[in-house]
C-alpha cells in the first residue's frame, strides 16, 4: 500500500479536478442523486453516499459507520492523544467532546458576541473609505483567525502566521505531490506545537480569561489534561475554527452576487433577514464532506458493505436533496427548514463550534450591510481567477466586490 493509500482524495471520486469544476459541482452532485445514489469507487475501496437520507443515517448511526478510522480524507495530520474528538467514538467520545464543550461553557455565546463584534468593527473600518474592497483578504480571513486566536488566549499578532500554518495544514493531496506535501505539513505541525507549548506554560502559571487556560484546568477520567494534550487540542481548534468560517462569510458574499442578486436590498430593508440568509449560504454552497468506516458488514443501503471499508457522505449533495428541501437548487432565503443542512454535519460529532461560526457570520453581514448601501463584484471579476487549493472544498481566495457608501 503505498503512503497515498492512508488518505482518500475525494478529486479522485468525483473526477472533478479543475478548481472550476469543483467550485461548481452540484451537476455532478445531482447526477449521483439521481443515479448512483450509493457508489462504490474501486480504485479507492470508498463507498459513497449523496442523498439526505443515506447521510444522516451514515452521520448518526456510529454502531454501523464508526469514527475509529486508519484512513480519512482528512487532510491534516492526524493527532491521536487522550483528548481528540475526532477518530472515536461514543460511549469514550462523550467524555472528550464534554471536555472540550467545557472549555466553551463559561463563554456563553452572549459573552463572546462584545469581543466578536469589537472585531468586526475594527476589520470594517478599515474598508470604509475604499471604493473597491477585498471581502475575502479583507474580512472573512482576518476575522475567524483572529476570533479563535482571541477566545483561545493566543496573542492575535500572531494570526498571519497562525493562519499560514493552517492553510499549508489543509492543503489537499494529491498523488503526484503527496510526499512532500506530507512532509511540509509535518514541519508546519513541529512549527505550531513548539509556539503553543511554551504558552501553554505561561497558561498554567499565569491563569487567564481563556480556552487554552480553562483547559489546563480540565479533567477527563479524573487526570488534568497534560501540558501535551493542551497543546493538541488548542491546534485542533485553532485549525478547526478558521478555514470553515472564512469559506462560509466568502460564500456568503459571492451568493449575494451571483445565486440572488437582490437579496443585498432585501436584507438592508429588514436585517432580521440576517440568519435565515446565513443558513441558506450554509445549505446552498458548502461543498463539505465527511468520512466512516463500516463497522460491521451491512446492506442497509441494498448493496454489501464489507467491514473495513470507507465511507463518504457527501453533504453538499444532500444538502440539495429535493426529497428534503423544496425546489432545493434554488437559492431561497424564505423556504422553511433550511436550518436542517447536514453542513455542520449531525449526530454525536455534530459541530462544536456550530454556534460560534453562525454568530460571526451574522455579526459580519450585519454590521457590513448596515455601512454600505449597495455591493457589486468588481467589473473584471471571473471566479476562475479567485478560487484556492482549500481541502474542504474549493472556496475563494479573493473577491474584489465595489462598495457604495451608505
Ligand atoms: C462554517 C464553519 C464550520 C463548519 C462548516 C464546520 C463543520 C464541521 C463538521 C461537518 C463537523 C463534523 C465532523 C464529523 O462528523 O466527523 C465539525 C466538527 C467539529 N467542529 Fe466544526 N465547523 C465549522 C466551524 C467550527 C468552529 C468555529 C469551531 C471551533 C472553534 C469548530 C470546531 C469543531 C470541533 C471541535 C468539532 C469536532 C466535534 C466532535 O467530533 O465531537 N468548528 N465541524
Amino acid at each position: 500500500m503505498s503512503s497515498t493509500n492512508q488518505n482518500i482524495l475525494l478529486h479522485e471520486i468525483s473526477k472533478l479536478k479543475s478548481k472550476q469544476s469543483q467550485w461548481e459541482p452540484f451537476a455532478w452532485y445531482k447526477e449521483m442523486r439521481e443515479n448512483s445514489p450509493v457508489y462504490y469507487d474501486a480504485e479507492q475501496d470508498v463507498w459513497n453516499v449523496f442523498s439526505y437520507e443515506h447521510v444522516k443515517r451514515v452521520l448518526f448511526d456510529h454502531q454501523l459507520f464508526s469514527n475509529k478510522k486508519e484512513r480519512s480524507l482528512i487532510p491534516v495530520p492526524r493527532m491521536d492523544n487522550r483528548s481528540n474528538v475526532n477518530f472515536v467514538d461514543p460511549p469514550e467520545h462523550r467524555n472528550r467532546r464534554a471536555l472540550l464543550a467545557k472549555a466553551f461553557a463559561p463563554r456563553t455565546l452572549e459573552e463572546w458576541e462584545p469581543r466578536i463584534q469589537a472585531i468586526v468593527d475594527e476589520l470594517i473600518t478599515e474598508i470604509d473609505s475604499l471604493t473597491t474592497a477585498d471581502v475575502v483578504q479583507k474580512l472573512a480571513i482576518p476575522l475567524p483567525v483572529t476570533v479563535i486566536a482571541d477566545l483561545l488566549g493566543v496573542p492575535s499578532k500572531d494570526r498571519a502566521m497562525i493562519k499560514s500554518w493552517s492553510d499549508i495544514l489543509f492543503l489537499p493531496y494529491a498523488n503526484e505531490t503527496y510526499d512532500d506535501l506530507a512532509a511540509r505539513k509535518a514541519g508546519v505541525m513541529k512549527e505550531f506545537y513548539e509556539y503553543l507549548y511554551p504558552i501553554v506554560l505561561e497558561k498554567r502559571k499565569h491563569p487567564a480569561d481563556d480556552i487554552i487556560t480553562d483547559l489546563t484546568k480540565a479533567e477527563l477520567d479524573g487526570e488534568q489534561l497534560t501540558d501535551e494534550e493542551v497543546v493538541m487540542s488548542g491546534i485542533g481548534l485553532l485549525g478547526a475554527g478558521n478555514e470553515t468560517t472564512t469559506t462560509l462569510i466568502s460564500n456568503i458574499f459571492y451568493s449575494m452576487c451571483f445565486d440572488k442578486p437582490g437579496i443585498y436590498q432585501e436584507l438592508r430593508s429588514d436585517l432580521s433577514l440576517v440568519p435565515q440568509l446565513v443558513e441558506e449560504v450554509l445549505r446552498f454552497r458548502f461543498p463539505a464532506s465527511i468520512d466512516r468506516k463500516v463497522a460491521q458488514d451491512t446492506d442497509v443501503f441494498g448493496h454489501e458493505m464489507k467491514k473495513g471499508q470507507m465511507v463518504v457522505t457527501w453533504i453538499g449533495a444532500a444538502n440539495r436533496d429535493e426529497a428534503q428541501f423544496a425546489h432545493a437548487e434554488e437559492f431561497d432565503i424564505h423556504r422553511p427548514g433550511n436550518q436542517h443542512h447536514l453542513t455542520f454535519g449531525a449526530g454525536p460529532h455534530f459541530c462544536l463550534g456550530a454556534p460560534l461560526a453562525r454568530m460571526e457570520a451574522r455579526i459580519a453581514l450585519n454590521s457590513f450591510v448596515k455601512r454600505f448601501a449597495d455591493i457589486r463584484p468588481a467589473e473584471d471579476f471571473e471566479v476562475s481567477d479567485h478560487l484556492t487549493d482549500s481541502a474542504i472544498g474549493q472556496s475563494l481566495k479573493s473577491f474584489p466586490v465595489r462598495l457604495e457608501k451608505a
